[in-house]
């Protein structure tokens, strides 16, 4: 076990970490939700770190106007999201429990079941967007579960620790990679 910990950690990867806490906390992880996919780098590793997990994997991947605002956005190209969808569903093709769903978090949270193990949101760092997704992802986490997500503390993107810092005050737990996290109660 200490083995196992350590390697998680010296990763220094948002997917480890998220593995490493689960694991500290004694939390399972059977259903795993990522708002914000782009390329598929830190889905590769949650699929590696939680091989038995179902895995749905949200992102519209496309530009919208809304996003492009964010100032958070990793490309302003079509053809740029186009590929970054090509090359996660290469990725997951071969496995029949990882879903793609090719529309906004909120679009999709609708027809994701309830009772989520783990959500990780990493898609428009916006504040009022970050605050939006929280709020809607906390309905489908289960009890005990856990909500989480990246890039709280880089200054670019100061929206996601105005938002997770308001909704949940000393309530959360922050780790490697610029992850926070928050058990639900
Ligand atoms: C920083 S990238 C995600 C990186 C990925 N989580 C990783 O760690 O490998 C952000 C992604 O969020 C997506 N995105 C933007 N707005 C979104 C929304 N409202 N819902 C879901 N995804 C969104 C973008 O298309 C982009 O691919």
């Amino acid at each position: 076990m200490l083995e196992t910990l350590d390697r998680l950690l010296i990763r220094k990867h948002r997917g480890c970490y998220l593995k490493y806490f689960s694991l500290i906390h004694e939390i399972e992880v059977k259903t795993i939700v990522e708002v914000g996919v782009f390329r598929g780098k830190n889905a590769e590793v949650l699929r590696e770190e939680f091989p038995d997990a179902n895995l749905y994997l949200i992102d519209p991947w496309a530009p919208s106007s809304t996003y492009l605002e964010s100032g958070s956005a990793v490309s302003e190209k079509r053809v740029v999201y186009e590929k970054a969808l090509e090359r996660v569903e290469k990725l997951f093709k071969n496995d029949p429990n990882v879903t793609l769903i090719k529309k906004t978090g909120a679009e999709a949270a609708v027809e994701i079941p309830n009772n989520l193990d783990l959500v990780f949101i990493d898609a428009n760092h916006a504040y009022s967007k970050v605050k939006q997704e929280i709020l809607t992802w906390s309905e489908k986490v289960r009890p005990g579960g856990i909500l989480s997500g990246h890039n709280y503390g880089r200054i670019r993107l100061a929206g996601v620790k105005k938002a997770v810092d308001e909704l949940f005050e000393e309530n959360f737990y922050l780790g490697q990679d610029e992850v926070w996290l928050h058990i639900k109660e």
